[in-house]
């Protein structure tokens, strides 16, 4: 019997990946649920390919115009996700979405016993702990999608908890590892979205060339993997060839390695702890990957990796006021109205005025990230 699968996010870079791992392993996955927030078009396109028996548009109304096929359910609104992600045909859930919008379908999710193969590293970042809550209750499991940790997943697969000793989450420095502090304050939208390594979705490309995708991930592994925040490094490799270090309690540290593509990861998450063939990834060629390297992160030039880490320790409501305020800064800085520099300085003003709560309820993580919202739209105009 085949898994079936729901793609949230299905219009969006994970997500079109997602759909062509998944047409490589159609005797083992089949795809029951899609969604997106307002690419219709491609919705439609993804619905007639796969069959997809449930189709959600998030800013979408449930008309006519929604039509996706005469056998597909459709929905709309922020709760198609939710639907998309509980249905009774879907065991496992790929959570592509970007931002804080992807948090109640993970929830829900794993309390519906679902395996979510999460990309929406901002769950986790937002509401780690209510996440282990969930899945503790429902049954559910979480396996990552983001390469650095699905790296660490396939190091520490089989080994015993305890004989993990440190992670080294590499980062490939961005765009704009070589240049000073004064040059990166007024760096381009455009130079910002070119990536050296990897072809992403505008939000994660520009916290990339900040660094605070890389500070998303510390936290995300920490809740993954039951780290410590000191026991979790980052190191520069620009040529993003391996993906991450697992060093263990004898001193004896794995690695994983490959060239830069999502789909392996995808699969991964997937299959895990099976590995099937056909990853559709190029064979590794340690001669064609060439000289490996690896520096330290400039903090100087990159104050956002640092404001991410120190709400990550500060804990409770803390970082999902860095996810929210920091997804306005993005969004304000893609639409032109504040400079690069000045994202980790609106990021800063909403930390230091924020008064940390526990965050023990889903609504007062919620209110924490409206509340961060309101404050960095306002300093962002
Ligand atoms: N891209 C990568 O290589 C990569 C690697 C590791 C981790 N990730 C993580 O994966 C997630 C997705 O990244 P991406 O690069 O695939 O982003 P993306 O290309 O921008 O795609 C985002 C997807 O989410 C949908 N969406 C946007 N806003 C939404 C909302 N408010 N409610 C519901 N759906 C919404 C989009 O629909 P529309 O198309 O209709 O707008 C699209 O399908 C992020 O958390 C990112 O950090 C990405």
């Amino acid at each position: 019997m085949s898994v079936g699968v729901a793609i949230l996010g299905s219009t969006g870079s994970i997500g079109t990946s997602t759909l062509r791992v998944l047409a490589r392993q159609r005797e083992r996955f089949r795809v029951v649920a899609l969604t997106a927030f307002g690419s219709l078009e491609r919705l439609r396109e993804q619905a007639a390919a796969t069959g997809a028996a449930f189709v959600g548009l998030v800013n979408g109304r449930n008309d006519a115009s929604l039509d996706c096929g005469e056998d597909a359910v459709t929905g709309v609104g922020a709760d198609c996700l939710v639907d998309a992600a509980t249905h009774p045909d879907v065991q496992t859930v790929v959570n592509a979405v970007v931002g804080a919008a992807g948090l109640r379908a993970t929830l829900a999710a794993l309390e519906a016993g679902k395996r979510v193969a999460l990309a929406n590293k901002e769950t986790l970042v937002m509401a780690g702990d209510l996440v282990a809550r969930a899945a503790e209750r429902g049954g559910g499991e979480i396996v990552p999608v983001d390469s650095e940790h699905s790296a660490v997943l396939q190091c520490i697969t089989g080994q015993a908890p305890q004989g993990v000793r440190r992670l080294i989450l590499t980062a490939s420095g961005g765009p704009f590892r070589n240049r000073s502090a004064e040059e990166v304050e007024h760096v381009t939208v455009d130079e910002a979205l070119a990536h050296p390594t990897w072809d992403m979705g505008p939000k994660i490309t520009i916290d990339s060339a900040t660094l605070a995708n890389k500070a998303l991930e510390v936290i995300e592994a920490h809740f993954l993997f039951g780290l410590p925040y000191d026991a979790i490094e980052v190191v520069v490799h620009p040529q993003s060839i391996i993906h991450a270090f697992a060093e263990f309690v004898d001193g004896s540290v794995l690695a994983q390695v490959g060239f830069p593509s999502m789909e392996l990861p995808i699969l991964y998450a997937l299959t895990h702890p099976e590995r099937v063939t056909d990853a559709g990834v190029p064979r590794f060629d340690p001669v064609a990957a060439g000289p490996l390297t690896f520096e330290p992160l400039r903090h100087d030039v990159f104050p956002s990796f640092r404001l991410g880490i120190e709400a990550g320790r500060a804990g409770g409501t803390m970082p999902a006021v860095f996810n929210a305020a920091n997804e306005v800064a993005v969004q304000a800085f893609l639409e032109r109205r504040v400079g690069f520099g000045q994202m980790a300085r609106v990021v800063e003003g909403v930390l230091a005025s924020h008064d940390r709560m526990e965050a023990l309820e889903v609504d007062v993580v919620l209110e924490a990230d409206r509340w961060a919202r309101e404050r960095a739209e306002a300093a962002c105009c």
